[in-house]
C-alpha cells in the first residue's frame, strides 16, 4: 500500500520544495478514485453547499450535513490525508463548542483535520484549543466564502497595501497560532507568493496563482462544472454525464435497452 499522506508529509513537502495536490470530495466513489490517483489530500469542503446541494452559498451547511459526507469520504481512503471544513457557526460562537464540532468530524465521521475560515485575532482561541487537543487546523484566509455577505460577494482579496498586509499578519497569526497549513483563496499571484515564502507551513492556493506550496480545487469544478476565471476543467466529465444519460434516453425510447445480454435468462 502507498504511503499514507500525514500533516507531517505537509511539512517535508514544503522544506523539500514539492507542491502539495489537494481536491475537495463530499462521497464515497469519488474519495476512492481520489485515494488511487496522484492526489495528496482531500478536504470536505463545504462548498458542498453551492456544489452538492443547491445553496447559493456555504453559510445553510450544518455539523451534520459535514459529519455525514466526511463519514462518506473516510469510508473510500486508506492513503490520502482527509480535512474536514467546520461549517458557519461551528466555531464562531466559542472555542469550546469549537472544539466539541471539531471532535465530532474526528470522532463520528474519521476526518484528520479540519479547517476553519477568519485569523487567529478572532478564532485563535478556538485553534490553540482544537490543537491542543491533538486536532490538526487548517487555516483559510483571502476570499472566505463564509463571510460572503461582508465582502459583498465573491471578490478577490489584498488589492490594497493595507489589506495585503493584513493577510500577511493574518498568515503569520495562523501559523503563530498552530495552524499545519493554510488555504489562500482569491488574491493577486504575487501576495500569495510573498506569504508562503513569510511562513514555515505550506500555503494551499485556491485562485491565488502558482507560488502556493499546493493548490485545491473544488472536484465538480475541474470535471466542467466550474464557472469561475480560476477552475480549470480538466475533463469535461459534465459533458460525458449528458451524452450518457441523452444515450440511456434515446435508447429506452426506441426499445434499443435493454438488449439481450442485459436480460436474465
Ligand atoms: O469549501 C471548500 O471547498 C473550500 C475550498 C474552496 C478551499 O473551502
Amino acid at each position: 500500500m502507498a504511503k499514507r499522506v500525514t500533516t507531517v508529509t505537509f511539512q517535508e513537502r514544503k522544506r523539500a520544495g514539492e507542491k502539495i495536490a489537494m481536491l475537495t470530495a463530499y462521497d464515497c466513489p469519488s474519495a476512492r478514485l481520489i485515494d488511487q490517483s496522484g492526489v495528496d489530500a482531500i478536504l470536505v469542503g463545504d462548498s458542498m453547499g453551492n456544489t452538492l446541494m443547491g445553496h447559493p452559498d456555504t453559510l445553510a451547511v450544518t455539523m451534520d450535513d459535514m459529519v455525514h459526507h466526511t463519514r462518506m469520504v473516510t469510508r473510500g481512503v486508506e492513503r490520502v490525508l482527509v480535512v474536514a471544513d467546520l461549517p458557519f457557526l461551528s466555531y464562531q460562537v466559542n472555542p469550546e463548542e469549537a472544539l466539541r464540532n471539531a471532535g465530532r468530524l474526528v470522532k463520528e465521521a474519521g476526518a484528520h483535520a479540519v479547517k476553519l475560515e477568519g485569523s487567529a485575532e478572532n478564532f485563535g482561541d478556538a485553534i490553540r484549543m482544537i490543537h491542543r487537543a491533538g486536532v490538526p487546523v487548517m487555516g483559510h484566509i483571502g476570499l472566505t466564502p463564509q463571510s460572503v455577505h461582508q465582502f459583498g460577494g465573491y471578490r478577490i482579496q489584498g488589492r490594497d497595501a493595507a489589506s495585503r498586509a493584513r493577510l500577511l499578519e493574518e498568515a503569520q497569526g495562523l501559523e503563530a497560532a498552530g495552524c499545519f497549513a493554510i488555504v489562500l483563496e482569491c488574491m493577486p499571484p504575487d501576495l500569495a507568493t510573498e506569504i508562503s515564502a513569510a511562513i514555515a507551513i505550506p500555503t494551499i492556493g485556491i485562485g491565488a496563482g502558482a507560488g502556493c506550496d499546493g493548490q485545491v480545487l473544488v472536484l465538480h469544478d475541474m470535471l466542467g462544472w466550474g464557472q469561475t476565471r480560476f477552475a480549470k476543467t480538466f475533463g469535461d466529465v459534465k459533458g460525458l454525464m449528458a451524452e450518457a444519460m441523452d444515450a440511456y434516453a434515446a435508447e429506452v425510447k426506441g426499445g434499443a435497452f435493454p438488449a439481450e445480454e442485459h436480460s436474465y435468462t
